[in-house]
């Protein structure tokens, strides 16, 4: 059973070193974040009104960062939802496994970085949402 909600997908905020040549944020492994990153991707180039994830995973973590742009994220635990919107690159949006995600309303020029912490493995993945009630009530 897991028993994550979705108020265990907390903003965390990232550093910030800022100088009048703009700005640098550091993501340092285990010092900032409750994994150790094995996998970092990119979602970019994504189509006005296009909705990404629409998915849970059971054992991956993952922190979610608008590197560019904004974008809404929804987390759903199965039981509540909510709706968070990223659009600051010092900010993460930590999603806990067994949460299911929606990515959705991506502004022009969006870029979505994530940090994982495992390698993909699609069988961590639960795509229907139908079997991830199942797996919630389980
Ligand atoms: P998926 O995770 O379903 O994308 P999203 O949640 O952003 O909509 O992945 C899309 C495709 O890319 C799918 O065929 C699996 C593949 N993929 C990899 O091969 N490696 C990866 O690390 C990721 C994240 C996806």
């Amino acid at each position: 059973m897991n028993s994550s909600s979705i108020y265990d997908g907390v903003m965390l905020p990232l550093s910030k070193i800022h100088n009048r040549a703009g700005n640098l944020t550091v993501i340092d492994g285990e010092e900032n974040l409750p994994f150790s990153v094995s996998r970092i991707y990119y979602l970019y180039d994504i189509p006005s009104g296009e909705t990404r994830g629409g998915h849970a995973h059971r054992e991956l973590y993952q922190l979610i960062v608008a590197a560019s742009g904004s974008f809404n994220v929804l987390l759903d635990d199965g039981i509540n939802k909510k709706i968070v919107t990223l659009n600051r690159p010092d900010y993460g949006l930590l999603v806990v496994p067994g949460i299911w995600r929606e990515l959705l309303e991506f502004s022009s020029g969006a870029i979505c970085l994530v940090l994982a912490s495992h390698k993909y493995d699609e069988s961590d993945y639960i795509r229907q949402y139908e079997d991830f009630i199942e797996y919630r009530v389980k």
